[in-house]
């Protein structure tokens, strides 16, 4: 969950709506940490309780014990956990949100992965903790027009998320017409169609980009291997121990001279080293080292 930097007054009743009291707070929390490794912060308890309120109200249950009760049942699993993800974790995101790294991309990380010296193939993006999609297209529209220049080359990006609801939004590629001022004129012109409430991502751009559910806390690595890996403003809400098992699954998913990115906010700092800082500007990418040293 977004930790805001405001703490939350405790849980209050408004209108006879349920409470979300301190025991169910904590069964929740231990429920989230659990199954998807999300840390929730102690000051979240309103936020849960509105969150969390609106899936009461829509299956017109009588309390959030009620909630638990049924998420734990076969039917909840099958019917709720879907919505309970979405209503739990933090979707924000954008085009191009924190342009510098595809900056980096194109002008360093793609050049190096495209050298003379080597032969063309398709090369495999992952946009990891994808949300709505925006960054596994900002990914595409980079890499497209970075690879007009260097014929033979194909590209696939995958968007995962543990948000079926975010993932349907990411394959639809439909946003709020408001979007557009995020996307960079040159990539607009050529991969977006504008309506007059919404813009959608052009099919031929679409067909390079694929969405697939995956929990972190559960994740297995990528294969074919990915030469690049977005995963930003995901891992800060993680457990150190789901952290830890992303690492390793990012490390064995990448090639060789795979390159990770995390979030300008994060740092991989006290995790097990398996990427070596590589610095292009002022912009810290990490690179997949070769061996492993506990
Ligand atoms: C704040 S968004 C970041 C989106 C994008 N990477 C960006 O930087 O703009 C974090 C995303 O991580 C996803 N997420 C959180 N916990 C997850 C988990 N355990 N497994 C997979 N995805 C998870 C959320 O559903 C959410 O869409």
């Amino acid at each position: 969950m977004d930790p805001t930097k405001r703490p939350s007054p405790g849980p209050s009743a408004s209108a006879g709506a349920p409470v979300l009291g301190a025991s169910d707070f904590a069964l929740f929390r231990e429920l989230i940490s659990r199954r998807s490794g999300v840390r929730v912060a102690e000051s979240k308890q309103l936020l849960l309780q509105n969150r969390l309120g609106r899936r009461l109200q829509a299956l017109g249950l009588p309390s959030f014990q009620a909630y638990y009760r049924y998420l734990r049942t076969a039917e909840g699993e099958a019917r709720e956990l879907g919505h309970f993800w979405s209503v739990v974790t933090t979707h924000e995101t954008h085009f191009f949100r924190e342009e510098q790294h595809f900056a980096a991309l194109e002008q360093a990380v793609l050049p190096e992965l495209t050298g003379a010296e080597r032969r063309p193939r398709t090369l495999r993006l992952w946009s990891a903790g994808c949300s709505t999609g925006q960054e596994a297209y900002s990914l595409a529209m980079v890499v497209d027009g970075f690879l007009q220049r260097r014929p033979g080359y194909r590209y696939e990006v995958v968007g995962t998320d543990i948000d079926e609801h975010a993932l349907a939004t990411g394959r639809a590629g439909i946003y709020p017409l408001a979007s557009r001022v995020e996307v960079p004129a040159r990539h607009l012109v050529r991969h977006v169609d504008l309506g007059p409430q919404t813009l959608q991502i052009r099919a031929a751009l679409r067909q390079h980009v694929t969405f697939a559910w995956q929990n972190f806390a559960e994740a297995r690595a990528l294969r074919p291997a990915c030469d690049v890996v977005f995963c930003r403003n995901a891992m800060m809400y993680l457990e150190r121990e789901v952290r830890v098992h992303l690492l390793q699954v990012f490390w064995e998913s990448l090639a060789p001279d795979g390159v990770l990115v995390v979030g300008a906010a994060e740092s991989l700092h006290g995790l097990p080293r398996r990427f070596a800082p590589h610095r292009v500007g002022k912009t810290l990418l990490h690179r997949k080292v070769a061996e492993v040293h506990e």
